[in-house]
């Protein structure tokens, strides 16, 4: 062999062995371990906590010291929470590359859930956008607990007026990111013609009223046993995945949003508008590739077609939870609640959403 032949042969055994070696570091699972520790103290309150990563089984109802507010930060006590599929994905470590910033081999953050809406138990010495008594809702890390801390400019906000815990906990994530998919990515305009691939879903369910509410004609493609609630909401069309795929049909769209990826890219393009856009949500499952394949699609495809795509990721802030407060106050906007659990019980709802069937949102109410 050749010296260049030897060279070239060399570094291709690298790569391959480099590759093998972060394809391990990064799937590898610690065990759980002991028990979590009890926080020593009067002052307890429960929080659910995962110490290694896997199935709904590795969540534990612990007990924590409660915590005092810095300056900048406010206390609240949750009264609901909801969950989302990120939830899952946090507690799986999946898709493994995750784990390159929430922990190798074990998670770094041991607390779970984003949504939470309860009443401001106490704040700290500079706080003057909040109070104590003001109910509240916002997105963290570690809502599944019957306290958290925010910083006042973080993502928090009032409560909508006239809802109920649970209904406001529900909105946080999915309806920023359905605002978001439709108004900055999506660029949607009165008059113009939606598709909602997964609308009967968390983020579904808020993505057609916002439509709705904007002048969209909007079709929602579900399973059957959803579309009457999904009429409800205010979607003028609506397919059902296991009898029609809307990538065979003869419409076309200005917009399709797609919370599931389950139809090829190019398959997606081929019904919507010249110049329309398609924004990706949720992608393939899968612990590798899959649910990252769009954002490797998308830079390949896109010089090619005369079509917007956007793979997203929602950004949270008080401000987006505060235009949501306004859009439910005024109706254009309701929580679609499906099923309602004890914080003991999170396993249970934890396992349900993973099913990938929930109607609306699965929410925690905390005693
Ligand atoms: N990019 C971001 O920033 C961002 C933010 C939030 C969420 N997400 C992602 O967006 C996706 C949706 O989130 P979500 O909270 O809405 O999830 P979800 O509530 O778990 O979605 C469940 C819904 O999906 C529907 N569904 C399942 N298979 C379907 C199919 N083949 N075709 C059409 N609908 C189908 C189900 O309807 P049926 O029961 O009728 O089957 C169900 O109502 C997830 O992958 C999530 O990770 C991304």
């Amino acid at each position: 062999m050749k010296l260049p032949q030897k060279i070239l042969t060399g570094l291709a055994a690298f790569v391959v062995l480099a590759t093998a070696a972060l394809a391990l570091t990064i799937s590898y699972t610690s065990d759980c371990g002991a028990a979590a520790a009890v926080d020593e103290g009067d002052e307890r309150f429960q929080a659910i906590q995962f110490r290694c990563y896997g199935p709904p089984e590795v969540l534990e109802l612990t007990l924590l010291a409660k915590p005092v507010p810095k300056d900048d930060e406010v206390l609240v006590r949750v009264k609901a929470a909801s969950l989302n599929p990120l939830d899952w994905h946090y507690m799986r470590g999946s898709p493994y590359l995750i784990r390159l910033t929430t922990g190798l081999g074990a998670p770094d953050n041991q607390r779970l859930g984003a949504d939470f809406a309860g009443v401001i138990e106490a704040v700290g010495a500079n706080v003057s956008r909040f109070k104590v008594g003001d109910a509240v809702f916002g997105t963290t890390r570690g809502s599944f607990a019957a306290y958290v801390i925010k910083h006042q400019d973080g993502s928090l906000a009032i409560m909508p007026k006239g809802a109920s815990f649970a209904e406001a906990a529900a909105l946080p994530v999915a309806g920023i990111t359905a605002l978001q998919a439709l108004r900055d990515h999506g660029k949607l305009q009165s008059g113009q013609h939606v598709l909602i691939n997964g609308a009967s879903g968390g983020v579904g369910t808020y993505a057609v009223q916002i439509a709705k509410a904007n002048g969209a004609t909007v079709t929602g493609v579900s399973s059957e046993r959803n579309h009457e609630m999904l009429k409800s909401l205010g979607a003028d069309y609506v397919i059902d995945y296991r009898q029609t795929n809307y990538t065979d049909g003869d419409a076309r769209y200005d917009l399709i949003v797609d919370m599931i990826g389950n139809h090829p890219l190019t398959a997606n393009l081929d019904v919507l508008q010249a110049g329309g856009r398609l924004v990706i949500v949720g992608g393939e499952k899968g612990d590798w590739i899959g649910p990252i394949s769009n954002m490797i699609k998308q830079p390949l495809l896109s010089p090619f077609v005369d079509h917007e795509i956007i793979v997203m990721l929602a950004q949270s802030s008080g401000d987006e939870l505060a235009a949501l407060a306004k859009m439910m106050e005024s109706g254009e906007i309701e929580s679609v609640i499906d099923r309602s659990y004890a914080l003991s019980e999170l396993p249970a709802a934890m396992a349900y959403l993973e099913e990938g069937h929930a109607r609306g949102k699965v929410v925690v109410e905390i005693e």
